[in-house]
């Protein structure tokens, strides 16, 4: 991966040189130019290294270097000074910048500084990454940490809310990518740990049944409340309750709610007194609440005050990374509990797991690989036994108007057949190509086809490696 160079300065000119110079030297480069962005930027991102303007216009570029420092002491940052500032660069050094470089800024100088500081650095970032994860991960056996950068940064944002605050989280994210498993993290990994986790499903409850489970009710508050009830907020007092499938609480609970995340306190169904409580709320969906709240079915309000920390946990097929180490903690999961003796999986299972597009994200890879354990035995898993999966990844790529040809009665204005199996020659080849990684005679042999045919194909529809 290439290093990723933050650039903070307000001159659009040497953003702009800066950012065309480095990059022609392979790094990757953001640019900010103003304090307040940028740290909001680092509240989410880890840089490689940081080029500093001393003065920017709101805030001066000690009090950046002083607040990423905090955040992150390992990143070196190199400032960028006027010669007349030589006394706040001589401050910025004390404040453990990495170097400076003066304006007009020399080139071989600017680079030297830079590929030291990747290089001195590099080591310092491994353990920093290291004993940051494995603190976070500490003692928790049964979540397989993400190598994502997205994960990562969700894992470094769950980080820093792990003091006791009662900081309000929403999880966003399609079914099964494991929004419970990070609320729980949330929860095991904070100063709260030692205090209950409680979960509500707001799906699963009509309406006066959730009002009276969160908040509890006093005796004789309707029909059927014989005795006085505490409520899960009451319940969770100094932990933490989880709200699962949020948008789909009644609005009148939503109301409720809100005002309870203002005060902190709320009163039974039914009765007077107003009960204070320290709770963490986590909420968890996977709808999208934006559309929910234009629609009026969520309230516009009450979503600002849930998203005060916003984490959007990606689908599985967008860090197909995890895909294995997944497989392989589920592998031995199931192979323990039902005595199987699964070892490890082939290259063709890989394969498919790999190229499989996963709908039902890590909860459908999760029973696939029980079903598998069930059904087959070890000690290897092998491609043959996903049958299925490679089945329904080979019809997801074919070609939309090919598959409806092949499901529905052909049309009375009758098909353009050369043009279909043009598109299914097309994709076929798209793909010897990808998985012969654009090495012609390889691809030429996956097909069954010689070279001069296939770079006719390749010609013929513009096929590159995707
Ligand atoms: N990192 C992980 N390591 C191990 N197992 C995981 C991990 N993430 C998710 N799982 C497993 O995948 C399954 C689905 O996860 P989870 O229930 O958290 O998803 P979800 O996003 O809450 O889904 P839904 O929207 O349907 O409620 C669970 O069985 C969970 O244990
Ligand atoms: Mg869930």
């Amino acid at each position: 991966m290439k290093p990723v160079i933050m650039v903070i300065d307000d001159e659009q000119a040497i953003r702009l040189f800066l950012e065309a110079t480095l990059q022609d030297e392979g790094y990757s480069i953001v640019t900010f130019a103003n304090g307040a962005d940028s740290l909001d930027w680092l509240s989410r991102s880890v840089p490689d290294l940081v080029l500093l303007d001393l003065m920017l216009p709101d805030m001066s570029g000690i009090q950046v270097l002083e607040s990423l420092k905090k955040l992150y002491s390992h990143i070196p940052v190199v400032m960028i000074t006027a010669y007349s500032q030589t006394d706040t660069a001589v401050q910025a050094m004390k404040l453990d910048a990495f170097d400076y470089v003066n304006k007009p800024i020399e080139l071989d100088r600017l680079l030297k500084v830079v590929a030291k500081g990747l290089d001195e650095t590099s080591e310092a970032r491994e353990s920093y990454q290291q004993s940051h994860q494995s603190d976070l991960f500490h003692g928790i056996q049964d979540v397989v940490p993400s190598g994502s950068e997205h994960m990562q940064n969700i894992y470094s944002t769950v980080r820093k809310i792990s003091g006791g605050s009662s900081t309000t989280v929403l999880i966003e994210g399609e079914s099964g990518v494991g929004k419970d498993v990070i609320a729980n993290l949330i929860h095991r990994t904070s100063a709260r740990e030692e205090f209950p986790f409680l979960e509500v499903n707001c799906a699963a409850l009509p309406e006066s049944l959730l009002e009276s489970e969160l908040f509890g009710h006093e005796k004789g508050a309707f029909t059927d409340a014989v005795n006085q009830k505490m409520g899960l907020l009451e319940l969770a007092h100094s932990g933490t309750l989880f709200l699962d499938e949020i948008g789909e609480m009644a609005l009148t609970v939503q109301v409720k709610l809100l005002r309870v995340l203002e005060k902190m306190s709320f009163g039974r169904v039914g009765g007077m007194e107003e009960i204070s409580v320290d709770v963490r709320i986590i909420a968890a969906t996977n709808r999208d609440l934006r559309t929910l709240v234009r629609q009026g079915a969520f309230r516009e309000d009450l979503y600002y005050r849930l998203k005060v920390v916003d984490l959007h946990v990606p689908p599985l097929r967008s860090r197909k990374m995890d895909i294995l180490p997944l497989t392989q903690f589920f592998l031995k999961k199931y192979s323990t509990s039902m005595a199987k003796n699964f070892k490890d999986l082939d290259a063709s299972a890989k394969e498919v797991l790999k190229h499989y597009n996963w709908p039902g994200n890590i909860r459908e890879l999760k029973n696939v690989i029980e079903r598998t354990v069930l059904l087959e035995d070890g000690p290897i898993l092998k491609g043959e036994y996903l049958k299925k999966l490679q089945i329904e990844s080979f019809a997801e790529d074919l070609p939309q108007r090919l598959k409806e040809c092949l499901v529905n009665p052909l049309p009375d204005e009758g098909i353009d057949l050369e043009s279909l199996v043009g598109e299914l020659e097309q994709s076929l080849v798209q793909k010897a190509y990808d998985a012969a990684r654009g090495n012609q005679s390889l691809a030429a042999r996956i097909l069954g086809l010689n070279r001069d045919k296939l770079r006719y194909r390749i010609k013929q529809y513009g096929i590159k490696e995707s």
